[in-house]
């Protein structure tokens, strides 16, 4: 769009590689990297910190009114505040990750960060990754990318992350919790995982980070021609 910042929007399921990809990619074009996921496990963090069962939309509602959520970004790192305080660690715990996939169902919570993740799309050139991105968020973002790969391998990756942060789960369970949050994102009514019908999709099974980075970058180039010329 004439006189508007270039966005790339990268959807897909958890494990997927997005957010790896998304980061490098942003930091290789000189984009701005924003994992909107983040947004929701940082309100998903607020509910489970204050007792609040993630998927009672009328508790959680209450919770938006003094939910103080913010994202910060420090070259090329983004940094999550929840009231003030540093929580992008936290927000990765396994915990969060079922409670966001229940809070991220709910159309409060998705109406009240549609706004802010918009804002950061019109500050600057953007590679925003999500579930929802190029079908709702962004829907005249310049490229949209839709990524998958075979749960296994999905589970796998997010296995070794885990278990690299200390957590003590199995490959069995991450597997079959991966598979639930695919149910839920994909299934539910609102903003549903699905890709946008001019999407580009990518299957990354079998493929290394480099070979995916590399087709990644040749179809953010090639989708804004006036930046990289
Ligand atoms: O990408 P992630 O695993 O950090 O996302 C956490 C949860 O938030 C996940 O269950 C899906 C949800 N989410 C969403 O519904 N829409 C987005 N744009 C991003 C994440």
């Amino acid at each position: 769009m004439p006189g508007s910042h270039y966005s790339v929007a990268i959807d897909g399921p958890s494990g997927a590689g997005k957010s790896t990809l998304a980061r490098r990619a942003a930091g290789e074009l000189g984009f701005l990297y924003v994992d909107t996921g983040a947004l929701y496990r940082a309100l998903a963090l607020q509910a489970l910190q204050e007792g609040v069962p993630p998927g009672d939309e009328a508790s959680v509602a209450l919770l938006l009114e003094t939910a103080r959520v913010s994202l910060r970004h420090e070259g090329g790192t983004q940094l999550v505040f929840l009231s003030g305080l540093d929580v992008t660690l936290d927000i990765r715990a396994h915990e969060v990750s079922r409670a966001a996939s229940d809070i991220s169902a709910l159309p409060a919570v998705r109406a009240f960060l549609l706004d802010r993740q918009r804002a950061l799309a019109r500050e600057t050139d953007v590679i925003m990754d999500g579930r929802d991105i190029g079908t709702v968020v962004l829907p005249g973002a310049d490229l949209k990318i839709f990524l998958t790969a075979a749960p296994e391998d999905r589970a796998r990756r997010r296995h070794t992350e885990l278990t690299a942060r200390g957590a003590a789960l199995t490959y069995d369970e991450v597997l079959r919790d991966l598979l639930i949050r695919d149910k839920n994102d994909a299934e539910r009514p609102l903003a549903p995982l699905k890709p946008a019908p001019d999407a580009v999709l990518l299957d990354t099974t079998g493929n290394t980070f480099s070979q995916s980075l590399a087709l990644i970058l040749r179809l953010i180039r090639d989708a804004c021609p006036e930046r990289f010329q």
